[in-house]
């Protein structure tokens, strides 16, 4: 998988409010390396489409819409961010309710997913392209399975409910977690599972900090 010598990709699946976000940033911030929010470029996405009058629900004029959009990455601090003509949108305007309650239906679109699936893969040479970066961290629901199913490590990351649910609230997000689980796991286009092979992490009984020494233990050891 490594063009430089000891460039690590590593890959972290699992459902809404597990800790990835989260655990990803630590571990990049431990281990020196990128960090890609693949949620974060669905949500971007979602809000671009519904910027455009796009509607999930005819999927068939999405792949016209999409023609519009140019993909690039700016880099911030360690985080690689998806702009779109240009924009990278804030944070609140892609964790928006109305982006919350679309993300999941846009991201089930096989059009949507293939937009995204290059771009994704390119993230590898981008953090390559940096030297300061000693590998990629990459999170979402299909990168050990379809994005990158070689990576160097692959994990998955899961929760009880009511860890989730909680997770959430302080968050202070109006979110309907389950919902978007149950749609993310029931669709056709690269659905949410755990790979074979990856390493499950039960994030709910573990704080943070914890769950992220179990981690770096593993790549590191
Ligand atoms: O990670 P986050 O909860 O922000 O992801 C938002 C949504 O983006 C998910 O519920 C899912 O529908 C979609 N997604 C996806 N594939 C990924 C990452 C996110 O379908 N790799």
């Amino acid at each position: 998988m490594s063009d430089r010598s000891g460039f690590n990709i590593i890959a972290v699946d699992g459902g809404a409010a597990t800790g990835k976000s989260s655990t990803s940033r630590a571990i990049a911030e431990r281990l020196n390396l990128m960090h890609v929010d693949t949620g974060a470029h669905y949500r971007t996405l979602t809000f671009a489409l519904l910027d455009a009058g796009a509607d999930p629900e005819a999927p068939d004029v999405i792949p016209t819409v999409l023609k519009s959009l140019k993909l690039d990455t700016t880099i911030k601090g360690r985080s690689a961010l998806l702009s779109i003509n240009g924009d990278v949108p804030a944070d609140a305007d892609i964790r928006s309710p109305q982006v919350n309650a679309n993300v999941s239906k846009f991201a089930a679109i096989e059009s949507v997913r293939e937009f995204l699936f290059n771009y994704q893969r390119s993230q590898a040479q981008v953090a390559r392209d940096q030297a300061e970066f000693s590998g990629l961290i990459m999170e979402g629901r299909d990168i050990g399975s379809i994005i990158f199913p070689s990576a160097d490590f692959r994990f998955f990351l899961f929760a009880d409910e009511a860890t989730r649910a909680a997770r959430r609230a302080k968050d202070g997000q109006t979110d309907s977690i389950a919902e978007r689980d149950k749609l993310d796991s029931q669709r056709k286009a690269a659905p949410l599972v755990c790979p074979e092979g990856a390493i499950r992490v039960d994030t709910g009984p573990l704080p943070l900090e914890g769950v992220v020494e179990h981690i770096c233990g593993i790549i590191t050891a």
